[in-house]
């Protein structure tokens, strides 16, 4: 876990908020009825000091009791004041682009057709490899630095673009490196099995012992990960070997996630509930009895819309039927090469537009569900006392305009621990 260097905010009250979101509700991820709950207070205020949220009601209230006493005033009038947004699965870190798989999606290439005929990972691997620290670092900034432009406060990152030793260690080492300089926390997982490298061409056995003996061992002894995961699919990672993978982690601390059920039914829902996973990810085809596991076992599910946009298949999570299984949702951009979006606001008009979500369930999974979908709902995902002061306002006169509208930035501040670290007018506040 790296905590970002913010240096705790001034005592501020955030007052008249056309909504404020406080998220308030059980400490548990959320699940059916309970995702459309944002517990909103009208013309609401926010009181924040040494970083965290000591106060939320109505700014008349507010004010009288805390109005006189020094703080500084921001005034959010006709925004919405709400949890910064939690972004709990991307992939942030890696070299280059893949803008031409565009053309081959569109003569219709599949993204596992593309992935088997040496593009996808494979092609971002290659560019990875071959980047400098430096080029790693500052093309993966540039990314962070607009995911906090669009309300990320805290996200997660994965490796998985280096595939041998020394590059997955670089791309961990890089995640610490951002979240040390930039003003937001990022949960490190480590995906050394995203997919089978050159070297190991037709050994896919010899490679998760490579990752599970070699590399695994020296991520966990040097705290360099809090989550292991493995992309459990057809022509990737099978169930067996995803469970060596998980099961190793597992026996070394690390939580776990997996890439399940994205565009084949693999059993990898059934495989994340049998292991203990925190979260199992995508989701578009899993079969009833892994949801059924996964509800029991209070695994929670990552919807990542955007890839399915982005991979062009149609083939949207069913998050109706999810919810209505008693499976608590949470939303991700799954920032990637493939599925290039650094916005959690895109992502949560997509989970409506596409999933058919609600507006209200769609911020729940962006906010309280996606901190408990990497562990961090006791410190952050709601405005209630005692949590990290983590704040946006959105310039817009209810929640329900969030989602609607989408295409363009609607987020006007960013507060992180208590400090305003991003303006509209001004940019990232150094
Ligand atoms: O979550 N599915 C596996 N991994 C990523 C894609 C990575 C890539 O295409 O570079 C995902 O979609
Ligand atoms: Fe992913």
């Amino acid at each position: 876990m790296i905590t970002a260097l913010v240096r705790m905010g001034e005592d501020t009250i955030i007052a008249h908020a056309s909504e404020l979101l406080t998220l308030r509700g059980p400490k548990r991820a959320r699940i059916r009825a309970e995702m459309a709950d944002l517990s909103i207070i009208p013309d609401g205020a926010v009181v924040v000091s040494d970083g965290v949220v000591v106060d939320v009601g109505r700014s008349e209230a507010v004010l009288k009791k805390h109005g006189a006493t020094g703080m500084e005033l921001i005034d959010a009038s006709g925004k919405v004041v709400m949890p910064g947004l939690i972004d709990p699965h991307t992939h942030l870190v890696f070299a280059g682009s893949r803008e031409f798989e565009l053309a081959l999606k569109l003569k219709g290439k599949s993204y596992l057709e593309i992935l088997s005929m040496g593009g996808g990972i494979s092609r971002t691997v290659k560019d990875t490899r071959a980047a400098s620290e430096n080029e790693l670092f500052s093309q993966s900034a540039r990314r962070l630095e607009s995911m906090i432009a669009h309300g990320s406060t805290t996200i997660e990152a994965k490796s998985g673009y280096g595939l041998d030793r020394d590059v997955e260690l670089r791309i961990l080492e890089t995640t610490h490196k951002l979240g040390q300089t930039y003003p937001i926390d990022i949960v490190p997982t480590f995906l050394g099995a995203h997919s089978v490298p050159p070297e190991f061409e037709g050994r896919s056995d010899d490679y998760i012992s490579f990752v599970v003996d070699d590399v695994m061992p020296e991520v966990a002894k040097r705290s360099l990960a809090k989550y292991c995961d493995v992309f459990c699919e057809r022509g990737v990672f099978d169930v067996e070997q995803s469970r060596r993978v998980l099961l190793a982690a597992k026996a070394l601390g690390l939580g776990l996630k997996v890439h399940a059920d994205e565009f084949v039914t693999t059993g990898g829902a059934e495989l994340a509930a049998e292991c203990g996973a925190i979260s199992a990810e995508h989701l578009a085809k899993p079969s009833d009895d892994g949801i059924m596991a996964m509800a029991r076992k209070d695994v929670i599910g990552v919807m990542l819309p955007g890839t399915p946009f982005t991979s062009m298949t149609g083939i949207y999570a069913d998050a109706r039927r999810l919810i209505d299984l008693g499976l608590p949702i949470a939303l991700g951009t799954d920032m990637n090469p493939n599925c290039w979006n650094e916005s959690m606001q895109f992502t949560m008009a997509l989970a409506c537009y596409q999933m058919r979500m609600t507006p209200e369930e769609s911020i729940t999974a962006a906010t309280f569900n996606a901190a408990a979908a990497i562990g961090l709902e006791k410190r952050v995902g709601s405005l209630e006392h005692g949590k990290r002061a983590d704040i946006v306002m959105m310039d817009v006169p209810s929640h329900a305009h969030m989602p609607y509208r989408f295409g363009t930035n609607l987020c006007s501040l960013v507060m992180k621990n208590g400090t305003v670290i991003w303006r509209k007018d001004a940019g990232l506040q150094s």
